[in-house]
């Protein structure tokens, strides 16, 4: 009997920029170990200004110059979701503090950031801010995959 996947959900505010990149890079960190097996990713967004939308086209194309395909469409972070995934992981401060005040009381996941510093936001800038996000991103799933996968 196989065990079930740890399900991981990635948050930032949007759901179009960050948190679709680092569902990205980590699905492609899991699949490159062999681990599919034992992790399931996803994303979602605090607010839903972007709900159905695809990612941002300046975050798709600094993910396709490092080789990595964004996916999906953007929604919002449910109450189920606080039961439905193992490990809930924010991007940033503020929306850590938004998932802690979502939580409805004695939900199962754990709540916490995908690195000590803050995803700087890009949206708002041009697409260096794009580029320095990836590599936050992605040092940060490396990190974190390499946690994860000694349990
Ligand atoms: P994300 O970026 O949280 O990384 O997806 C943003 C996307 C949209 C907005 C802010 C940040 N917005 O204000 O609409």
């Amino acid at each position: 009997m196989g065990r079930e996947p740890t399900r991981l959900l990635f948050v930032c505010l949007g759901n179009i920029c960050r948190s679709p990149t680092a569902e990205a890079v980590m699905q492609q960190l899991i699949t490159a170990s062999g681990l599919d097996s034992r992790f399931e990713v996803d994303s979602a967004g605090i607010g839903g200004w972007h709900e159905g939308e695809p990612p941002d086209r300046r975050a798709r194309k600094a993910a396709a110059r490092r080789g990595v395909h964004l996916r999906g469409s953007a929604r919002t972070i449910t109450a189920a979701d606080f039961d439905r995934f193992d490990l809930i992981v924010s991007v940033d401060e503020s929306n850590l503090a938004a998932l802690r005040r979502l939580a409805p009381a004695g939900s199962r996941a754990e709540l916490r950031k995908l690195a000590p510093e803050d995803v700087p936001d890009p949206y708002y800038g041009g697409a260096g801010g794009f580029a320095a996000a990836f590599d936050v991103i992605e040092a940060a799933c490396a990190r974190l995959l390499d946690e994860l996968r000694q349990d």
